[in-house]
């Protein structure tokens, strides 16, 4: 059997938005709401949104490809498929079968997982176990969620939060001392209807009378409470797997649900703005795109190098949580 990979990370990234933008003038003209009210809660000035008639896997492969090249490596290099999203294509065929026949993946394990805006660090804490196992040698980790397409632009407590993106990396060995140090995951399913649709799954399959209930419903203060309460101490688990502590820490990637959020853990743990990323300005909640986005972000701000130590840390429906500690 060949020696397991001691150090296991991520070998290339890349991203994926819509061109269409929706601003929050754009939504002062559909719902009763204000650019002032939008900015001072949640620190959004606009959001990407997929063209009408275009797949939500077109984003995902785009930024797959992206990663691949990141990485210098072909689709034949790749041995893994983990496509996180709670808005696949279809919800059969998954959307991981999609991208493995359109970028012409040998055939692998692939498949779609949801864990909502924390399905990015669910599929890449998995991808680390497989690879650190030995069962795969490199796994593309997509999250990609075209929020849009379940928004109640009606709804002014949603409509102004969510934007569409995606984001990929590959998974693999690293050389020594880079990759990924410490994990933290978690649900709570005791408040799994803080954040749901009502319909278009199996207890309220899709009916001419039930066409609403397919939107995201939210109940935005009991969900900012969990969000605030479950950061710090995600982190703090990481940080321990990690054998680390958070002087350690030179960059945190958060996900991007609301400004306010970040800043209560920026507080928490006495980060500077230098020292964490912020795009909700431009994309707003892009869900399972959230994270591999910020990390591009913070790439092209010169902000994540080679040997710099981040903390990915995210929470969503489910309700789900965890954080990644990694060395870039
Ligand atoms: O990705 C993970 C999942 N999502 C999250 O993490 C979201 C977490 N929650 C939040 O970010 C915040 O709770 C929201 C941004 C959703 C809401 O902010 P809030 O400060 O918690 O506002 P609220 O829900 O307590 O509402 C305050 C007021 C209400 O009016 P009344 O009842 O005080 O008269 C709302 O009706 O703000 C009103 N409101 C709005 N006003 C203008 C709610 N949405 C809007 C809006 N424009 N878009």
């Amino acid at each position: 059997m060949n020696k397991l990979p001691e150090y296991v990370g991520i070998l290339g990234l890349g991203v994926s938005v819509p061109e269409r933008v929706l601003t929050n003038a754009d939504l002062e003209k559909m719902v009763d709401t204000s650019e002032e009210w939008i900015i001072s809660r949640t620190g959004i000035r606009e959001r990407r949104i997929i063209e009408d008639g275009r797949a939500p896997s077109e984003l995902g492969i785009q930024a797959a490809e992206r990663a691949l090249e990141d990485a210098s490596l072909a689709p034949a290099d790749i041995d893994g498929i983990l496509y996180c999203t709670f808005t696949p294509d279809y919800p059969m065929p998954p959307s991981a079968c999609i991208l493995q026949a359109k970028m012409g993946i040998p055939p692998c394990l692939a498949y779609d997982l949801n864990a909502a805006c924390s399905g990015f660090i669910f599929g890449l804490q998995t991808a680390y176990g497989m690879v650190k196992s030995g069962s795969a040698k490199r796994i593309l980790v997509v999250g990609a969620d075209c929020n849009s397409r379940f928004t109640d632009y009606k709804d002014r407590s949603t409509c102004v939060l969510f934007g569409d993106g995606a984001g990929a990396v590959v998974v693999g060995e690293t050389e020594k001392g880079r990759g990924i140090l410490g994990n933290c995951a978690g649900v709570d399913g005791s408040g799994a209807f803080l954040i749901y649709q009502n319909s278009g799954g199996a207890v309220h399959p899709p009916a001419p009378d039930n066409v609403h209930e397919q939107y995201i419903r939210m109940n935005g203060r009991e969900v900012y409470k969990f969000a605030v309460s479950v950061f710090g101490p995600a982190v703090e688990q990481a940080l321990d797997k990690a054998g680390l502590t958070i002087g350690d820490v030179d960059l945190m990637v958060p996900h991007q649900a609301n400004i306010r959020i970040i800043e209560s853990a920026m507080q928490r743990f006495g980060f500077s703005p230098e020292n964490v990323v912020i795009n909700i300005d431009r994309y707003g909640n892009t869900s399972a795109g959230s994270i591999p986005l910020a990390m591009d972000t913070a790439r092209q701000a010169g902000k994540l190098k080679a040997g710099t130590v981040c903390v990915l840390v995210a929470f969503g429906a489910g309700l789900t949580y965890g954080a990644t500690v990694l060395r870039w």
